[in-house]
């Protein structure tokens, strides 16, 4: 990838040195349904340990399922906005339903709100939010672009805060899961980038790290899928930093094989 001044200032900046972009890998595509069908439940990956099954869905959830699953954006939103599907309403003080542009062809998802994001209802609004708005414009992408090709839509697997930032519940991440299937279903984005372990672990239905998920392409439901270290982690790790911008640079070339694709 050619840079301009703009952007290698920005990676200076975010203290990113360029070493030679590694050729992208495929990963072997899992047995997948066909693209845009309905994905697969999103189960959640904890930070230490082998996630917990989800739990089974009862009848009244998956009817709630089939609901949401049905929904167009402004339901859905309405939907999350008024939702008491597990404990963390009570103490939630906003939704963070979603952040960027519904025609963009990238996808960003995230982990769950932090405090910035609870305070303000929309995700990464914090200081991680901010590292990764820097990221996004060294690809010339931005979250205020009404550009589908430089717009990105973020979300997050849990929609709200879970206090005190713990870990969320596989109760929680089993109620949460219909919103970003939904999500998914109607933004129909050429190219998702997954940050951090729970959001890739979940999406990609695995318990592998992220060292061994990142640096290939995935394939989700026929849409190519990049894991990433997390931006919160970056912020703790800098020298992490080299091997996300290797990340953002195979989503580029997963999200251009798309657009070729497309034409
Ligand atoms: N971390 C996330 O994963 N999402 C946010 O919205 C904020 C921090």
């Amino acid at each position: 990838m050619k840079l301009d001044a703009r952007q290698r200032a920005m990676l200076a900046e975010m203290g990113i040195w360029l070493p030679a972009l590694p050729a992208a890998k495929t990963a072997p595509r899992p047995t997948a349904p066909p693209a845009r069908r309905a994905p697969p439940p999103v189960q959640r990956a904890p930070k230490e340990e082998a996630p917990p099954p989800a739990p089974a869905e009862a009848p009244d959830d998956a009817a709630r399922t089939a609901r949401i699953a049905l929904m167009d954006w402004d339901a859905l939103h309405a939907e999350a906005q008024q939702c008491r599907a597990c404990g963390l309403c009570q103490q939630r003080k906003n939704v963070a339903f979603e952040g960027g542009c519904r025609a963009a062809h990238w996808l960003i998802v995230g982990e769950a709100p932090g405090e910035q994001e609870d305070l303000q209802g929309a995700p990464f609004v914090g200081p991680a939010g901010q590292l990764l708005d820097a990221m996004l414009a060294a690809l010339h992408l931005s979250r205020k672009s009404n550009e589908p090709d430089k717009a990105v839509y973020i979300a997050n697997v849990l929609k709200c805060r879970p206090p005190g930032n713990r870990n969320p519940q596989p109760d929680e991440i089993a109620r949460c899961a219909p919103f970003l299937q939904r999500q998914m279903a109607l933004l129909a984005p050429r190219v998702i980038l997954a940050l951090g372990r729970f959001a890739a672990q979940s999406l990609l239905q695995t318990n592998e790290s992220i060292g061994r998920l990142r640096g290939r392409v995935h394939d989700w439901h026929g849409t190519p899928l990049i894991v990433s270290y997390h931006p919160a982690y970056l912020l703790r790790s800098p020298h992490a930093k080299a091997h996300a911008w290797h990340d953002l640079c195979l989503a580029l070339q997963a999200a251009k094989r798309g657009a070729d694709g497309a034409t």
